[in-house]
């Protein structure tokens, strides 16, 4: 269902990929709204309405999730979204994270009275969490705009500067990091 567009940014080395936005069916989900084939839609209009800066950057009524959109990063994202008209489901493992964020941000202090952000608890590592997610989700959605991939940890990292004193110092420090470590990092930022 999520494949046909990928934006990737890499701030850092064991972040994988820190945003993958995946925008797929957004295509799809607006040629089902309507009920003009596709090819008399290009013939009878121009396209330069889209170009237009209010519908170049409109994202009234998408469907946004963002994983890690409880803290930070995910939830500047996910107030970017919701004040514009998007509803947002942000994921974390903590749902009182999540609330607070809500509270805070969400409800009637978004701007956008279309805009919404909405808690749904879930553990990017455990598949079993993931599926009760997207059961969740399928409950109030029947597709997503965009997948913002954000979640992420970052567990034993080592103080490179150590390198500036002698590759010994440096040795030392990365040797005493933990594979348990590098195991959770993995599991959580690249295979989430
Ligand atoms: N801030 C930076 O300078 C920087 C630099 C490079 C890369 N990044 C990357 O950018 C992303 C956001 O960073 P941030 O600074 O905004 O960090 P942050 O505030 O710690 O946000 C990380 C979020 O990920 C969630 N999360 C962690 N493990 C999860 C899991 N297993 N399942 C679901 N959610 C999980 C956390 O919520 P819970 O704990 O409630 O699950 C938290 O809301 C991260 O991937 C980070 O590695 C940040």
């Amino acid at each position: 269902m999520l494949a046909s567009f990928k934006l990737t940014f890499r701030p850092s080395s064991l972040r994988a990929s820190t945003f993958v936005l995946y925008t797929t069916t957004r295509s799809q989900s607006f040629f089902y709204k309507r009920s003009k084939p596709l090819a008399s839609r290009i013939m009878s209009s121009s396209s330069n309405n889209k170009f237009a800066v209010q519908n170049l950057f409109n994202v009234q009524d998408w469907v946004v999730v963002i994983s890690g959109g409880g803290t930070g990063i995910g939830l500047m994202i996910a107030q970017a979204f919701a004040n514009n008209g998007a509803r947002v489901y942000i994921l974390g493992r903590r749902e009182d994270a999540l609330c607070r964020a809500v509270e805070a941000h969400g409800g009637d202090k978004l701007v956008h009275p279309s805009g919404k952000i909405v808690p749904l608890p879930c553990d990017i590592t455990s598949k079993e969490s993931i599926e009760n997610f997207i059961r969740q989700l399928a409950a109030h959605e029947r597709h997503v705009d965009v997948l913002v991939n954000n979640a992420g940890i970052s567990q034993g990292t080592s103080a490179v500067e150590k390198g500036d004193e002698s590759p010994e110092a440096l040795s030392r420090e990365l040797w005493e990091e933990k594979s348990e470590d590098w195991g959770h990092v993995y599991k959580t930022n690249v295979m989430g």
